[in-house]
């Protein structure tokens, strides 16, 4: 598996990406996948917000976008899947090369802006799956949505997708769909978080909801999501999403390019915003991610106060050795 790793590292990324899950998706289908794979043995079962869990590492975000690899992800040892983020329509996302990476900072930064096949192939793929594990499902808005229109999108998503997920998470957080991350704002946020609760109770939706956010916002626009939330449908937090913040990368070549930074240098200030959203919302349910590359990286998200902990640069870097490393004593 290690020489494959060294060989996608070589293609470029995107191309790398796809290259690589769809190979374990072929191992997969052979029935092969478990040859090449120590998967970790000391599964801890847990509950946690009505879910059974079998252990609390997951995929992050965007590694899946569309839902093409949920089995062969599966089969890697992760106690949970989250696939997206999806859109209602189809969209092509940002032009190329729109993700790039940097081995030597263990980090990635990406452009990509909501690029995925549209919700109704994602629910397809849901209903096909063979996989019996906890899935999430990321929704987000399409790049022409406006206002109410935005909010609409959701709205869509969340009632397409609700029957075939065991939660749903409300992305707020890219840093690449324009004006995505004003819905932080205390109006925005209050008007979307109204039309999903509305939505809930509507469908009497019993899935989870999880708000994704950025670690760019100020401590007190945190306070006002906390605040917000309090009074909502909604059970818990994803604590980060990338960073536009790029002054912890020493490549000067890296820094200057657009889009969202993830992996180790996202570490400190996303485990950072987890810890302050622990301690002031009296221990909200929350999923920590950003920067896990280690298993030292993935106990600080747990002392930070994550249940849950999801993985996606760390998996791109160390490929899926990197599961066994951290769930193993
Ligand atoms: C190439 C790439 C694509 C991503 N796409 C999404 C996405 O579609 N939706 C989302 O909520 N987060 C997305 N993310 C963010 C990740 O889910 C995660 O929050 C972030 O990368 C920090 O975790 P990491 O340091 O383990 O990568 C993406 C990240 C990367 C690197």
């Amino acid at each position: 598996m290690s020489f494959f790793l060294k060989l996608f590292k070589l293609l470029p990324p995107e191309l790398s990406h796809s290259f690589s899950l769809n190979s374990l998706n072929i191992l997969h289908k052979l029935k092969i996948l478990r040859f090449f794979i120590k998967r970790p043995k000391n599964n801890e079962i847990f509950d946690f917000i009505g879910l059974r869990f079998k252990n609390r590492l997951g995929t992050a975000a965007g590694l899946d976008k569309n839902g093409d690899y949920i089995d062969a992800l599966g089969e890697l040892g992760f106690g949970f899947l989250e696939v997206g983020t999806i859109t209602p329509k189809a969209q092509k996302g940002n032009s190329k090369p729109r993700v790039f990476r940097n081995f030597k900072e263990n980090s990635i930064i990406n452009r990509l802006g909501f690029n995925n096949k549209g919700v109704d192939h994602l629910v397809k793929n849901l209903k096909n799956r063979s996989y019996e594990g906890i899935i999430g499902v990321n929704i987000g808005a399409n790049k022409q949505s406006e206002g109410p229109e935005r909010i609409n999108d959701y709205l869509i998503c969340l009632e397409k997708v609700y029957k075939h997920s065991d939660y749903i998470t409300i992305n707020i957080s890219s840093p690449n769909t324009p004006n995505l991350r004003e819905l932080h704002n205390k109006d925005e946020l209050k008007n979307l978080i109204e039309a999903i609760d509305s939505k809930v109770i509507e469908l009497d939706i019993a899935a989870p909801i999880f708000l994704k956010i950025s670690p760019d916002e100020s401590d007190l626009v945190i306070d006002t999501v906390i605040e917000i939330l309090d009074s909502s449908q909604i059970s818990g937090i994803i604590a980060t999403n990338t960073t536009i913040d790029k002054s912890n990368i020493i490549n000067k070549e890296f820094r200057s390019i657009d889009g969202g930074l993830s992996g180790a240098p996202l570490m400190g200030k996303a485990t950072d915003k987890l810890s302050y959203i622990y301690t002031r919302s009296n221990h909200l349910p929350l999923i920590g991610v950003g920067g896990v590359t280690s298993k030292k990286d993935y106990e600080m998200k747990l002392q930070a106060g994550a249940q849950l902990v999801q993985i996606y640069t760390g998996f791109i870097i160390k490929g899926p050795k990197i599961v066994n490393e951290i769930l193993s004593n």
